[in-house]
C-alpha cells in the first residue's frame, strides 16, 4: 500500500479546514513549540517506511514515554504489578485526583499521571541509578543511542508541578509510593520530558505491532502475552476521558502526550507516530487524532 500518496492526501483534507485547539501552556517550556508543526511516520513490521512533513524534528513525547515505563516495570514486578495499580478506564482527565481518595491510593490504569507516578516509584526500588537504567532500556528498545531527556522541560515541569506533587503525596498518605517523594516526582518529570521525532517514536513502539519483539534487533522485550496487554491498556486508557473516541474513531491503541504526539499500534503490521501541537481541551492533539481516523477509514485496516 502506498502510504506516502495517502498521508498527502489526508493532510490536504486537513488543511482545508482549520486546524483549531492550543499547544499546552501549563508546561511554560512547552510554549514554545510553533503550533503549527505537521509529521507523520509509519514503520512496517517488514521494514518500511513512510513519513510526511516535519517527521524528523525532535518533540517532547511527555505521556506517551509512560507506555515505557510500563512495559519495564511489567517487566520486572510480572503481575505482582496490578496489586498497586489498575487496568481499568479512568473517564476523568489525566491529572485528576478525584478517583484517588475513593480508591484508597491505588491508581486506576498505568497511564493516568497517578499511576505513572506509581511505576516511576516501582523503578526506583529496582534499580540504583533509576534515571540512567530507564533511559537505557528506551535507547535499547528504540536502537538509537542518542535518545535522551530534556532537562530543560523536566525543570521547566518540576517548577510547576504542583498537581503531581499533590497526587504523589496523597498516594504516599495511603502508602502506594515507597519511596522518597522528590525523588518519584524528579524521576517521573523526566520520564515525560524524553524527546523523539515521529520516526523514532515509530521504530521505538514497533515491539508492540510485533508482539513484543523488536522486528530489527530480533530482541525480545517482553512476551507476547504482556505485549497484548499492554496494547490492551493503551486502547482503554491511552486517551484519559477521550479513550473511548479515540477508539471508536481510530479503532487501534494509542497513545497520546501533551507535546502534541500520538503513538498507534496495528497489531502484526505497523506502529505509526503522528505530531501536531495543538490540543484539545483534553489534552491531546486535535490533528493528530483527525489524521489517524483519516487514515484507518483510508485504508480500512484496523483492529475491528
Ligand atoms: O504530568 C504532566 O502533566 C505531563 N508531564 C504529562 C501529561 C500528558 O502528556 C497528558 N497527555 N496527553
Amino acid at each position: 500500500m502506498n502510504y506516502n500518496h495517502i498521508f498527502s492526501k489526508i493532510y490536504d483534507t486537513l488543511e482545508e479546514t482549520e486546524n483549531p485547539g492550543e499547544v499546552a501552556s501549563y508546561i511554560p517550556e512547552l510554549k514554545n513549540i510553533n503550533p503549527n508543526k505537521f509529521g507523520v511516520h509509519l514503520t512496517t513490521l517488514d521494514g518500511h517506511h513512510y513519513s510526511f512533513g516535519d517527521s524528523d524534528e525532535k518533540f517532547s513525547i511527555q505521556s506517551i514515554a509512560k507506555v515505557l515505563a510500563l512495559v519495564l516495570a511489567y517487566q520486572l514486578e510480572n503481575e505482582k504489578l496490578w496489586e498497586r495499580v489498575g487496568v481499568e478506564p479512568s473517564g476523568t482527565p489525566f491529572n485528576s485526583l478525584v478517583q484517588l481518595e475513593y480508591d484508597k491510593g491505588i491508581p486506576r490504569n498505568p497511564l493516568i499521571n497517578a499511576g505513572a507516578l506509581v511505576i516511576s516509584d516501582i523503578l526506583i526500588s529496582h534499580f540504583n541509578e533509576p534515571k540512567k537504567q530507564f533511559i537505557d532500556f528506551v535507547r535499547k528498545v528504540s536502537g538509537i543511542p542518542g535518545i535522551d531527556f530534556s532537562v530543560k522541560i523536566a525543570d521547566s515541569e518540576k517548577s510547576v508541578g504542583y498537581t503531581n506533587a499533590a497526587l504523589v503525596n496523597l498516594m504516599k498518605s495511603f502508602g502506594n509510593i515507597r519511596n522518597d517523594i522528590d525523588d518519584v516526582l524528579d524521576f517521573y518529570f523526566n520520564l515525560c520530558s524524553i524527546e523523539m521525532t515521529c520516526k523514532e517514536l515509530s521504530r521505538t513502539f514497533l515491539f508492540l505491532a510485533g508482539y513484543g519483539v523488536c522486528p530489527y534487533s530480533n530482541e525480545q522485550i517482553i512476551n507476547a502475552s504482556k505485549s497484548k496487554r499492554i496494547n490492551a491498556i493503551m486502547q482503554l486508557c491511552g486517551f484519559y476521558d477521550e479513550a473511548g473516541e479515540f477508539s471508536f474513531k481510530v479503532g487501534l491503541p494509542g497513545k497520546s502526550g501533551v507535546g502534541g504526539g500520538i503513538i498507534a499500534i496495528h497489531p502484526d503490521k505497523y506502529s505509526i507516530a503522528v505530531w501536531s501541537p495543538r490540543l484539545n481541551k483534553k489534552g491531546n492533539s486535535i490533528r493528530g487524532m483527525k489524521f489517524l481516523e483519516l487514515f484507518t477509514t483510508e485504508t480500512q485496516a484496523s483492529i475491528f
